[in-house]
């Protein structure tokens, strides 16, 4: 089957985060008119066979108490085999409604109140926002920007686990916004570091289905076994399906006791499994999904490639960070911009909707973060609104 992303589907009349106005405006100082290309979920009608598991519950007419099954298990331990040769059993599979929710529950696990906890800037954001609610702090290992390839200061990470006395480490695996797929080196150099200062790394890997033709995912989960006493990784088909408003996530934790910890702060929350769609969306998508995924990176691989050939035309003074990974186009307009308010001339002047790169930290300051999940012409749209308003 043979899907069409350059359909334009109005999800302005839907409860949507990134396009209903009157719920956007609360993100955008009060403006309601501007062109949604900011939170991370895809512009695209979900795969057919997700949309038909989906519409039998309807058809069925119950919704009662849910429970998961061998198929639910069989379908994520087959996916992650298949896709990303994640080796999985049935028992470290932990449901959470959101990984974001899961990675606060982790906080509140495995750390006390003033503990320290080392995240990678620029970052996504609700990695401080849960850390600072929580009461712990942040510390920040800001990635090296080598004129536009990011990597990371290894001496600074060690240093400031060891001077912070870092009880957690929450990677971004690949990491939003920068678009890196961090190697398997990267990844043992950080891994090992983690493990000779008992601390314990948060592997948020939820955009790994979502890497471009020339890089490869590694998880956590594929390196050695050494890792595992400390090793928790956060997935979902979410991001992967577009599935975003089902609320589901997979959390994966081998080790015993790390598992037992985190589910007992589940149970005293009563989070025990996903509602009936996200059920259906995990057998359907991890089983029938892989050729719409297919098709979805094509698609996205031609929108960052017309990002960065528009840009070169049209805005050569813009640095664009191509992603290894993802759907975000990190691009540096502090040298456009010069001394103009960022977010006035989005929300005033372009009349687009981005994440700004300050949200992320400091680091990401000058920076706007793009989504380019959405039909080329949309994409096309927003890039020349930036154009035109600078003229
Ligand atoms: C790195 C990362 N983690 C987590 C999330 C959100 O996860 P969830 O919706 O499952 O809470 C996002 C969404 O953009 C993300 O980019």
């Amino acid at each position: 089957m043979k899907y069409n992303f350059d359909e334009i589907i109005n999800r302005a009349n839907t409860n949507s985060k990134k396009w209903n106005p009157d719920i956007y405006k609360a993100t955008y100082n009060g403006h309601n008119d501007l062109l949604p290309l900011w939170v991370a979920d895809m512009d695209f009608r979900v795969a057919q066979p997700i949309l038909d598991s989906m519409s039998k519950i309807i058809e069925h007419g119950v919704l009662g108490y849910t429970g998961v099954d061998e198929e639910y298990y069989q379908a994520i331990i087959n996916w992650n085999k298949k896709r990303k040769n994640s080796h999985i059993e049935k028992e470290w599979v932990v449901f959470t409604n959101g990984v974001v929710p899961a990675i606060s529950f982790m906080v509140q696990t495995f750390t006390q109140k003033g503990d320290n906890i080392l995240i990678q800037t620029p970052v996504y954001h609700p990695f401080r926002m849960t850390t600072e609610n929580n009461e712990r702090n942040i510390v920040t290992n800001p990635l090296i920007n080598n004129e536009g390839v990011y990597t990371i200061d290894f001496e600074d990470f060690e240093r400031k686990i060891v001077d912070n006395n870092v009880k957690i480490f929450i990677l971004c695996n690949p990491h939003n916004p920068v678009g890196r797929v961090w190697t398997k080196e990267e990844l043992i150099k950080m891994g090992d570091i983690c493990l000779k200062h008992n601390v314990l790394i948060i592997s948020d890997e939820i955009h790994s289905d979502l890497i471009f033709k020339e890089h490869k995912h590694c998880s956590f989960l594929t390196l050695d076994k050494k890792y595992f006493s400390k090793l928790i990784v956060c997935t979902a088909p979410s991001k992967t399906f577009n599935l975003a408003g089902v609320q589901t996530s997979l959390i994966i934790i081998p080790d015993e006791n790390l598992r037992k910890a985190y589910q007992k702060t589940l149970g005293n929350v009563r989070i025990e499994t996903p509602n009936s769609f996200g059920i259906a969306a995990i057998k359907s998508g991890y089983t029938e999904g892989e050729e719409w995924l297919d098709q979805v990176i094509e698609y996205l691989d031609n929108n960052r490639a017309f990002i960065e050939e528009f840009l070169k035309k049209n805005l050569p003074e813009a640095k664009y960070v191509k992603p290894e990974g993802t759907y975000l186009a990190w691009i540096y307009l502090g040298d456009v911009l010069k001394d103009r308010e960022i977010e006035k001339f989005f929300e005033e002047e372009a009349k687009v909707a981005i994440d700004y790169g300050h949200w992320f930290g400091e680091e990401g300051r000058g920076y706007i973060r793009l989504n380019f999940a959405c039909p080329k012409s949309i994409l096309e749209e927003a890039l020349n609104r930036i154009v035109n308003s600078l003229k």
